[in-house]
């Protein structure tokens, strides 16, 4: 990163807990040594020991940002404000639209408006959801840009609220000055991302997450990987370490109210992710060809990633197969850890299939 370009400087992560915060909190910390940075999380995707324990720089709230107690406390004494929170993910949002409500959007309008007014804030990032403003196809995807209408049909709660936190920032920053910049990711993997972390939130995706960790924990256990849609979806996966690099050059040089794609601009279909997570574990379990989702009308997306290489000099540099080794290198290394979080579940997962 730019290093020590945080020395001295205060800064607020919330959602830091999480698997993208928790990332960025320790890139910051390594980067700058005279940061401050405050993490405020409820843990409801997440375990406090993403986050190192022994480090003085650094200080955890637990709540929500939506707390008026723990809104309460966050002073007029931050200069850059990362917003990461969201209820996670999309299918948890279906099961549960009001928890996504109060988690995903209800906490970016308040930390937005309590941040308004705000005199020493440089910058406040914003985590957006590439998937938000993807065009819907399954015929061949272009290059989204930052540009692309956005449509009001979505295929989630929790993409609804992605989107109006766009919204929220556009309007606060046009109405009372917040300098918000708008980061939109693209689908991120990496070390950090623990499966089952955090509490029931009414799915067995609670447990699973993102495509990535779910196929690599199945090809290491030698279980079959489940391909919907024959895995013809595609997507442009960006590794964890690109993500907060990105996450900073916004902080750094990106213009209040702009949006910003932080995507690779690789399109890669889920057959082959599953592919490459296949020869690295080199595992004997095999695929199961799936219908679609009947919830996921995404298909194939990518963005474009030209506007943020201009305009913030942001390039995605870890290629996908050295992302994923990585990747299956550190849940191996961390597989008691992950099946621990997993068996939290266990007895609302039996439940369910009992029911
Ligand atoms: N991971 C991806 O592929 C991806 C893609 C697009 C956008 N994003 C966005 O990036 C951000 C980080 O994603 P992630 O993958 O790290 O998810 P994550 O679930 O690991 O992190 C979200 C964090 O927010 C916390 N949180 C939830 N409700 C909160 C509340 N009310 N107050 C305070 N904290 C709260 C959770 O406990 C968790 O630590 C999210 O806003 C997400 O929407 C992620």
């Amino acid at each position: 990163m730019d290093t020590g370009a945080f020395n001295g400087k205060r800064v607020l992560v919330v959602g830091g807990a999480g698997f993208v915060g928790s990332n960025l909190v320790r890139l910051l910390l390594s980067g700058s040594p005279e940061v401050e940075v405050v993490v405020v999380d409820n843990l409801l995707s997440s375990e406090r020991e993403n986050l190192p324990s022994d480090e003085a720089r650094l200080e955890l709230r637990v709540g929500s940002i939506a707390d008026d107690a723990i809104l309460g406390e966050i002073r007029d004494e931050f200069d850059t404000v990362f917003h990461l929170a969201c209820f996670h993910g999309n299918q948890s949002s279906i099961h549960d639209p009001i928890a996504d409500h109060d988690n995903n959007l209800l906490t970016t309008l308040k930390l937005f408006n309590h941040l308004s007014g705000f005199k020493r804030l440089e910058r406040v990032v914003y985590s957006g959801a590439g998937c938000a403003a993807a065009k819907k196809t399954y015929d061949a995807a272009s290059a989204t840009t930052e540009e692309a209408p956005l449509s009001l049909d979505q295929d989630s709660p929790y993409s609804i609220s992605k989107l109006v936190g766009e919204f929220y920032a556009v309007y606060f920053h046009k109405q009372h000055g917040l300098p918000v910049v708008r980061a939109r990711f693209q689908n991120v993997y990496g070390p950090g991302e623990v499966l089952g972390a955090g509490q029931w939130r009414g799915t067995p995706h609670t447990v699973w997450r993102n495509v990535t960790p779910t196929f690599i924990y199945k090809a290491l256990k030698g279980e079959v990987i489940p391909l919907h849609n024959a895995g013809a979806s595609t997507r442009d996966f960006i590794f964890v370490e690109d993500i907060c690099q990105g996450l900073i050059a916004c902080a750094l040089r990106g213009k209040p109210c702009e949006a910003y794609n932080i995507a690779s601009g690789r399109e890669s279909s889920i057959k082959e992710l599953a592919e490459h997570i296949v020869s690295l574990t080199k595992s004997a379990g095999g695929f199961e060809v799936l219908p679609r989702r009947d919830w996921d009308t995404s298909g194939k997306r990518f963005g474009s990633p030209e506007k943020s290489r201009t305009e913030l000099g942001f390039e995605a540099k870890v290629p996908l197969e050295e992302g994923l080794a990585r990747t299956v290198a550190w849940m191996q290394d961390n597989l008691p850890r992950i099946e621990g979080c997993m068996a939290k579940h266990q007895a609302q997962l039996e439940a369910l299939a009992g029911s």
